[in-house]
């Protein structure tokens, strides 16, 4: 009630006064418990270029986003990502941005963002932009002007630096670079440039010079690029790649670690060029600005434990809203206790989690977690997992669909550089990139035209307009999970309870508000399992289970003595009193 008359003092103050200044008041806390609306969201990420191809050249578009929101709308989400959709060579596919305040006409114009984002905002579905923070493009007016001379005004934006022998060549007359640091792309980090007799330092590709973060200039600059999307509408960015965002200044060598990498060179431990203590500054110059406008920030924040993790919200909760946790994409097959320790490290670290499975840059979870034989049960076993969490979600377009991998079968038909560079070891990231599967039509209804990627056999199953018809499809599956994340109190706010702790098999948990409960039950096993409960502990001396949902073929019966989970079968119920 309290929620309902506040909500009519802003549509009467609305009607008296107009729109609030700027874009911020559509930022607010959303519930009773001081949530933000970004706490029981679900955020899907697009990949524009596969998304939906509205003028058929074999790309997706912004229109295409835009032509499809009721579909986002129907199946439950809460805010698009889209990765890098700005002017851009395309070399990194956008993450080689040369213009930061303008639309690739690939994707469109500023004005189709506008449209895109108003049509979003009547679904209230909020856009969320990727901002790549670490480089820009070698196009980029910046390094162009930063490349020119070693005096030009931008010449300190990048990060230039004399080669070994002080003048970029040996005695020998070989140009050497200044250290040992190597870019993650597999090639060189540094770029010798003749015409100022220097290097240039890119973590990624060459084409893809680093900002230097030490110059305030930079910092300023970037800070005023969130501003004019910021006003724009967007409600937040994903921040790529910070961990990389500050150097040792020194340049010091990074040292040696056992083995080699996926390109065969011997590996480093990153101690000088990532995740330097500086990062952190940067995350609160860019929070501050975020919460000028009422805005969240996602981190592309890669951690290998949960205090790492802990770190990127800052000490002041003055860092990112929602770093990621990319955590569980790494984990090496589907062990219960390897999710039911990281889950209670993770709740135990005391921050709103970020729950990640797969995304633009990972082989796809259908494909990464199947086992050839119960997929599509697996994938609603994990979908189960990851969207009943305390916390956020983020999911990857196509999930909803069970869409797999199609990695490229030759070196020629690779598009992404690194699968040409790393070819057969580093396949690249093609495969997870593929066009979205909307029909069982010519290129899965994606486009008229041949995709830039091509769909794999699956999609004459796996597709929006198949699936849509059948009730124990994938898709209706999502459909009704989401459904059942956003009107479930006890899913919204309810705490974590683990259950079962010595079970290697089930994961099982309830999420407890208020005298009631959801339980979840995940048997990760490839085996039946039965499975009981005692949930006096958890306060439910004299429980009743209402069956909410489960992956109908693996069906599970719930029997007098317990519940028969079938092999990878998931079961939800209400638990009262
Ligand atoms: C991030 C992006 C990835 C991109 C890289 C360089 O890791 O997710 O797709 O290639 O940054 O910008």
């Amino acid at each position: 009630m309290k929620n309902s008359k506040s909500i009519c003092a802003v549509a009467l103050f609305m009607l008296l006064f107009g729109l609030p200044p700027a874009a911020h008041a559509q930022h607010q806390p959303v519930d009773a418990e001081g949530h933000q609306w970004w706490q029981h969201a679900v955020v899907y990420e697009i990949y524009p270029r596969s998304f939906a191809d509205s003028d058929n050249n074999g790309f997706g578009d912004l229109k295409g986003i835009d032509q499809h929101l009721d579909y986002l709308k129907q199946l439950g989400i809460d805010a698009i990502w889209i990765t890098p959709c700005f002017p851009s060579p395309q070399v990194d596919f956008g993450y080689d941005v040369s213009d930061y305040d303008a639309i690739d006409p690939l994707y469109g114009t500023l004005s189709d963002f506008d449209k895109l984002v108003a049509d979003g905002k009547q679904r209230h579905i909020k856009v969320i932009l990727d901002f790549v923070v670490n480089h820009t493009s070698d196009k980029h007016q910046w390094f162009i002007d930063s490349q020119s001379s070693k005096t030009s005004q931008h010449r300190d934006w990048y990060i230039w630096r004399d080669g070994k022998g002080g003048d970029g060549k040996s005695p020998e007359g070989i140009a050497q670079p200044p250290n040992n640091w190597l870019s993650t792309f597999g090639t060189p980090a540094w770029t010798f440039d003749a015409k100022t007799n220097q290097y240039y330092y890119h973590y990624f590709y060459p084409e893809q010079p680093d900002l230097n973060w030490r110059n305030p200039a930079v910092e300023n600059a970037m800070l005023d690029v969130t501003r004019f999307w910021y006003k724009r509408g967007v409600a937040g960015f994903r921040l790529d790649a910070v961990d990389t965002l500050y150097e040792d200044p020194a340049l010091t060598d990074n040292p040696p670690a056992p083995g080699t990498d996926k390109f065969g060179r011997a590996n480093q431990i990153e101690k000088y060029n990532k995740k330097l203590p500086e990062v952190h500054d940067a995350m609160r110059a860019l929070r501050k600005t975020a919460d000028e406008y009422n805005s969240v920030l996602i981190g592309e924040t890669w951690t290998s434990n949960v205090s790492q993790l802990k770190d990127y919200y800052g000490a002041n909760h003055d860092e990112l809203q929602m770093p990621m946790d990319l955590m569980m994409t790494e984990f090496k097959g589907l062990h219960a206790q390897q999710y039911r320790d990281h889950i209670a490290a993770v709740n135990a670290a005391g921050q709103w989690p970020v729950y990640v499975i797969t995304n633009h840059d990972i082989i796809r979870s259908y494909t990464r977690y199947g086992d050839g034989a119960h997929n599509d049960d697996i994938a609603k076993m994990m979908a189960a997992l990851y969207l009943t969490l305390r916390g956020s979600a983020i999911m990857y377009y196509g999930e909803e669909l069970g869409m797999e991998n199609n990695d490229p079968k030759s070196r020629e038909d690779v598009q992404d550089p690194i699968g040409k560079i790393g070819w057969p070891v580093e396949k690249g990231r093609d495969g997870e990139r593929t066009p979205m599967q909307w029909t069982d039509g010519p290129n899965a209804g994606f486009s008229k035209a041949k995709p830039w990627l091509p769909v794999p056999a699956s999609a004459q199953t796996h597709n929006v307009e198949t699936e849509a018809k059948d009730p124990d499809s994938m898709l209706n599956f999502y459909r009704k999970l989401l459904a059942m994340r956003h009107n479930e109190p006890t899913l919204l706010e309810g705490d974590y309870f683990p259950l079962n702790n010595d079970d290697p098999n089930v994961l099982a948990y309830l999420r407890r508000y208020k005298g009631e409960a959801t339980l979840v039950v995940l048997n990760m096993s490839a085996t039946p399992q039965k499975v009981g409960f005692d949930l006096a502990p958890a306060g439910f001396a004299t429980p009743k289970l209402t069956e909410s949902l489960n992956n109908a073929h693996a069906k599970t019966a719930a029997g007098a003595d317990g519940l028969s989970m079938q092999p990878f079968g998931m079961f939800i119920a209400k638990v009262t009193q």
